[in-house]
Order: C-alpha cells, then sequence, then structure tokens
C-alpha cells in the first residue's frame, strides 16, 4: 500500500509555498497526502517564528501530534520552518517524539532524511541556512486552484530590529528570471488564472543584473495570466522603475503592500526602518498619483520598546493621513536573537492591548471610508470562492485587492466578471453582476 503523508501549515504565505515543496518531494518519494492525520505514515507542521503566539499555537498542535505518536509509534513526526530553525535545541530536549526537524533551507535533504531515519532509527536533525538555497529546480506541487504562489527570493538582510525573520530565514538569495518565469507558464498550463509572486523582501529582488521590476514584466509577458500579485515589499525599495511598470502592465494589480510599522521617526529608527515618516507618507502619495484607485494596505506594530504615548500618536496621525485601505495590526512580540528583545524599555501588556485597539478602530474607520468611495463603480472582479454568507454568492477580489461579495448568476470560478459595487459593509463590499453588454454601453 503506499504510505501517506499529512502536513500542516501556520504562517505566511511563503510557508504555503514552502509546504507545497515539501509536498512535491514527499510525492517523489513515494508517499500520497492525506486529510487524516490518524492514519498518515508521517504528519508534518510547517511552522512560524514571526510572534510568540504564532509559536504557542504550533506547541498546542505538537500536543496532538504527541498523541497520534504514542497511539502509533512508527508515524514520522516532522517539524519543518522557521520554528524549526530557532528552537531546535528545545524541541530535542523537550520533544523527544518529533523524529525530524528541518529548517527553511533544508527541505532538499528530506528525501536523505528517510533513509537516514530508517537507518539509524534517531532524530535527524538539519537546520543549515544557505545562501544559495532557492529551490531553483523544484516545482511546488499545488493544489488545483485560482492562485498560484510563486517563491521568487527568500531570506531578508533588511535586520529590523523586531524581527526573527533574518535569523530563521538567512540571507538573502534570488531565482533566476526564467525559472520564475517558466514556473509561471506552468502555472498557467495547469489552470491557474493568477500567481503572487512572493518573498520575504520580495522587491529586493535581484538577480544577476535583474531587478524586480524587469522580473515583474517578464511574467507580466507570459500568455494567458489574469491577473499578477506581489508581497511583501519594502517601502525603502519601492522604485519609480516598479511603478511606472505597474501603471503599464494591466495584468499587474493596482494594489501595493507598503509596511508602515510605526508613525514616529524616533521609533522607525529603533526598528532599523531605513524610512521616515514623512518619506512614507510622501511615497504613499506618488504610489497614488502613478496608480489612481490603487489599494494600499499595510502593517502596523504597536508597544515597540520605548513607544511613548506621543509617538503613538503619531502612527495613528500617520494613518489618518495615508488612510491605508487595510491593515494588519499587531501587538509587539519580543524575539530571541533581534536586537528590540534586549531594550530595556519594554511596554507592559496593557498599554500594547489598548493601542491596538486604537489601531484596530481607526483602521475600521478608514477601511469602510475607502470602501464606500467605490460605491457606484465598476470593478472586474475575479472569481475566487463561495462566499460564507449564501451558497449562491460568489466572493471575488477588486484588482486593488478589495473582496466583493455578489449573486453567482452564471460566472464562474476563475472568470474576470463586471460587477457595480452596490454597498460596502465592514471590510467587504457587496455587488451586482453585469452582463457584459451593460459594461460596452
Ligand atoms: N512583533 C510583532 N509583530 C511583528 N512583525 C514582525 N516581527 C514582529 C514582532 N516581533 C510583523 C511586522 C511584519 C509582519 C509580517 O509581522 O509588522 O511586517
Ligand atoms: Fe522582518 Fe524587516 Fe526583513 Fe520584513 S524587512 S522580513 S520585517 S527584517
Amino acid at each position: 500500500m503506499q504510505k501517506t503523508y499529512f502536513i500542516e501549515t501556520y504562517g505566511c504565505q511563503m510557508n504555503v509555498a514552502d509546504s507545497e515543496l515539501v509536498e512535491s518531494i514527499l510525492k517523489r518519494e513515494g508517499y500520497c497526502a492525506t486529510q487524516n492525520m490518524h492514519a498518515a505514515d508521517a504528519i508534518f507542521i510547517n511552522t512560524c517564528a514571526i510572534r510568540e503566539h504564532a509559536e504557542e499555537k504550533v506547541h498546542s498542535r505538537l500536543g496532538t501530534f504527541h498523541k497520534v505518536k504514542k497511539e502509533r509509534p512508527e508515524v514520522i513526526v516532522g517539524v519543518l520552518g522557521c520554528m524549526a530553525q530557532n528552537l531546535k535545541d528545545e524541541l530535542l530536549e523537550n520533544k523527544p517524539y518529533i523524529d525530524i526537524i528541518l529548517g527553511p533551507d533544508s527541505y532538499r535533504s528530506l528525501s536523505d532524511v528517510f533513509s537516514r531515519k530508517t537507518k539509524y532509527n534517531g532524530n535527524v536533525v538539519d537546520t543549515k541556512l544557505s545562501r544559495f538555497e532557492v529551490y531553483d529546480d523544484l516545482f511546488p506541487s499545488r493544489k488545483e486552484g485560482v492562485n498560484a504562489w510563486i517563491s521568487i527570493m527568500r531570506g531578508c538582510d533588511k535586520f529590523c530590529t523586531f524581527c526573527i525573520v533574518p535569523f530563521t530565514r538567512g540571507r538573502e538569495r534570488s531565482r533566476s528570471v526564467e525559472s520564475i518565469r517558466q514556473e509561471a507558464s506552468e502555472a498557467v498550463a495547469n489552470g491557474f488564472v493568477e500567481v503572487t509572486l512572493l518573498g520575504q523582501n520580495v522587491n529586493s529582488y535581484r538577480h544577476e543584473k535583474r531587478k524586480f521590476h524587469h522580473l515583474l514584466e517578464e511574467v507580466a509577458s507570459v500568455s494567458g495570466l489574469k491577473r499578477i500579485r506581489y508581497i511583501s515589499p519594502h517601502p525603502q525599495d519601492v522604485t519609480d522603475e516598479l511603478l511606472s511598470v505597474m501603471a503599464a502592465y494591466p495584468v499587474i494589480c493596482n494594489s501595493i503592500h507598503l509596511p508602515l510599522q510605526a508613525g514616529s521617526n524616533r521609533i522607525l529608527k529603533r526598528m532599523n526602518r531605513t524610512y521616515s515618516k514623512e518619506h512614507f507618507i510622501a511615497l504613499a502619495d506618488k504610489i497614488r498619483a502613478y496608480l489612481p484607485g490603487v489599494g494600499i494596505s499595510t502593517d502596523i506594530i504597536v508597544g515597540f520598546p520605548g513607544e511613548q504615548e506621543a509617538d503613538f500618536r503619531e502612527t495613528l496621525n500617520v494613518m489618518d493621513s495615508v488612510k491605508f485601505d487595510s491593515a494588519f495590526t499587531f501587538k509587539y512580540s519580543p524575539r530571541p536573537y533581534t536586537k528590540a528583545e534586549q531594550y530595556s524599555d519594554q511596554i507592559p501588556e496593557v498599554v500594547k492591548q489598548e493601542r491596538l485597539q486604537l489601531v484596530i478602530d481607526v483602521q475600521r474607520k478608514n477601511t469602510l471610508l475607502q470602501n464606500r468611495k467605490m460605491i457606484g463603480k465598476v470593478e472586474m472582479i475575479l472569481v475566487e470562492k463561495d462566499s460564507k454568507r449564501a451558497a449562491d454568492q460568489w466572493a471575488g477580489r477588486t484588482d486593488s485587492n478589495k473582496w466583493v461579495i455578489f449573486d453567482k448568476c452564471d460566472a464562474k470560478i476563475k472568470d474576470l466578471v463586471p460587477v457595480r459595487i452596490m454597498d460596502a459593509k465592514g471590510i467587504s463590499l457587496h455587488g451586482e453582476l453585469l452582463e457584459t453588454e451593460e459594461v460596452l454601453l
């Protein structure tokens, strides 16, 4: 009988893409996927270390894996990804039931791991970080869908003082334009209509002499693609060339994630973010000038060490000035190895919680304000999935990355259809599907 694996993924989209790579290796090793961990021969968890909360979720999940291992000691338990990299000693010491620990640059060794495992019958640990590994020749095993995640670069050299990523994922390195283009073409051949280019610092992509905007142009020329997205850029590397390319190619979505993190220059400096509040605001204005109707989303951290009330107010002020379309908001979480963890002026949890609530409230107001501007407009929507609320409605996105709910009528998943926006509630828009002739009139 064929051996089976079960894999669960936590954290960012990069991990989703990495799990797809792991799945392709497992399939080559003769394994097939199962959704039932109690019947699987090997169970894997791909982990995230970005905040403490993310790690806690993984620890609790590992408790369940432990029970499976007690029932069936022959099952192989593997921990992959950023926590594997970061916590290998603790995992080895406190969770001896874990058989395999592989960091983000070690998935290729999964094949020998199985043979080593049977040979020595001990734990297998490989968490070496590589300066070169980009898995260029390994194409991921994707489930059918609308969007294909394509990893274009790995690692990060920015060393923001709060962030563990440069330690868990190592130095920046990029894949070749040709292999990325080929992967995009294959994704189209396999029925995907959208690709999202992924990297920890996606716009510092550089391969030989080619930069991110060159790559975008190449991917934009892949025929059959309806949409191209990318995450996550750094404001420092948003160049005029990039904005020109985005403006020139309709297939590249009119949407950009622009992580602010904080609005006070003093805190930005302590975070090592390399831009000032003034520069950030001017950049957002420039993006809107190049790309009318663009959706701008952001990340915000509250309660970074030393953040005074006045600093925090500046974050709220920048939010109100830029008016982001959406925001991911986080309480600062001290991470091992990082500079900020050592700062002595950590902020109490209650203050962090209060500030988090305030940024959430400001963003909710701004999201609604931005979404209300869309009412009456006709937007092209890529049909992506069933709406959660009603079986006869679709959910799809505008190219500015806003979710729209509308009656299915005769539209199908993967169609790009015209929808008139009728209402804005909460974070999503509600619309009516138009006949193509209505749009032409
Ligand atoms: N605490 C809280 N949020 C963090 N992020 C990264 N590191 C931390 C941390 N230590 C957030 C940043 C980043 C996003 C992916 O996660 O906002 O942009
Ligand atoms: Fe972390 Fe900063 Fe690198 Fe983003 S740019 S992964 S926040 S260190």
